[in-house]
């Protein structure tokens, strides 16, 4: 029978993360993600996805080390992006490069080559970020973590603990979410045989479509849409309703209550001493959304989304939109890393049936 979406469907067992669509909860190899976020860096994270257990602090020190060393861009990609229309998206830069890693990587994935792109996705963002409004990119620096370099690099200046503490949190909780779109494509390419990087541009073509990872940017339209209405809130969202549109932030595949994500991105916003008039502003919208979205679409369970709260973050951080959805693949790359390690260690190519209803003529 006919799955559209294949939703329900399994295709894949794995011990890297669970969503709990009922309960609202996820886990990261058996560790609820809402506490991680809380309590551990971006590094202890990924390597908790990559290999299983959370680092010890020698196992931290090495891993910290070889993603500041393997942060520095290397010639080849400079001079690429160089060659580059300044027109290109962020997206299509990225997948760019990564495209162009191929040569060097085989089957099966190594680890090396996971934390080699990990590494490198801040690095590369940055550059095409300032390189295409012909600006400077910032002198590496080796004291920075992982998280707040890549602000560093983007910004030119360090980030504020609390700003710190909010793109870390924002970063670990979007690093793995089960069978996603791109998670999938990045699987499916990987059941090949092919290499890495071949499976991760697939995963970043998945993530460049605004159904996944370009949801924040209509977040702050949404949010920008309802403020400079000069009717009610209300009246505007009920306008955009009755057109048929979807209010971005809002909705899951999986999630049938709260997005665990977004609870514990609220949470961490509101402890981090930000801008809380903003802060309540997309709370109070938040559940006048809710209450509307039962209104007009009852039984569906459409509840908020971790794209409402990630666009808070990024406003907060005062990150470009441009900016967003490369920001959410500097994480994501640890989840797809690991599932195309995992996929690759147990491997069948995916090969799925169809219904013809061509006709014959
Ligand atoms: C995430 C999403 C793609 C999930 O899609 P899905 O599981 O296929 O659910 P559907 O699109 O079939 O939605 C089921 C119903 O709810 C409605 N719906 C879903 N999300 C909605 C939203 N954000 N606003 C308004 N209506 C929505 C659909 O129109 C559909 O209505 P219908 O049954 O009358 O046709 C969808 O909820 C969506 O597009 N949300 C907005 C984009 C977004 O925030 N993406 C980030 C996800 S982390």
């Amino acid at each position: 029978m006919l799955k559209r979406g294949l939703e329900g469907v399994i295709v894949a067992e794995t011990a890297i993360g669970d969503v709990d669509g009922q309960r609202g909860q996820l886990l990261y190899r058996g560790y609820n993600a809402a506490n991680l976020a809380e309590t551990k860096s971006f590094e202890e994270v990924a390597f908790l996805l990559l290999y299983g257990e959370l680092p010890t602090s020698e196992d931290l020190s090495a891993f910290s080390a070889e993603l500041k060393e393997k942060r520095i861009l290397p010639k080849s990609l400079e001079t690429l992006m160089h060659s580059l229309p300044y027109s290109l998206s962020i997206m299509d830069a990225l997948r760019t490069c990564v495209s162009s890693l191929n040569s060097t990587a085989t089957w099966p994935p190594t680890k090396a080559e996971a934390i080699q792109l990990i590494a490198l996705f801040p690095t590369i963002i940055a550059f095409w970020v300032r390189h295409s409004k012909g600006e400077a990119v910032p002198t590496p620096d080796p004291t920075l973590s992982h998280v707040d370099h890549y602000f560093y690099l983007l910004t030119g200046g360090k980030p504020e603990p609390a700003q710190s503490a909010a793109l870390t949190a924002y970063l670990v909780l979007t690093m793995e979410h089960g069978m996603n779109a791109s998670t999938f494509a990045a699987r499916v390419v990987s059941s090949t045989e092919s290499d890495l990087p071949s499976a991760i541009c697939g995963a970043l073509g998945a993530m460049k479509g605004p159904l996944h990872g370009g949801a924040p940017t209509g977040v702050l339209q949404l949010l920008k849409d309802v403020q400079t209405a000069s009717d009610d809130p209300e009246f505007v969202l009920r306008k955009k309703l009755d057109a048929g549109e979807k209010l971005m932030g809002f909705g899951h595949r999986v999630y049938k209550t709260y997005d665990p994500r977004a609870v514990a991105l609220r949470n961490v916003l509101q402890k981090s001493g930000g801008d809380q008039h903003v802060l309540q502003d997309a709370v109070h919208l938040e559940a006048l959304i809710t209450k509307l979205l039962a209104e007009y679409k009852p039984g569906r369970k459409l509840h908020v989304n971790v794209e409402y709260y990630a666009a808070a973050v990024m406003d907060a951080l005062a990150l470009d939109s441009d900016w967003f959805t490369p920001t959410f693949c500097v994480s994501r790359i640890v989840g797809w890393s690991a599932h195309v390690l995992e996929q690759a260690a147990d491997n069948r190519i995916f090969r799925p049936s169809q219904t013809y209803v061509g006709g014959v003529r």
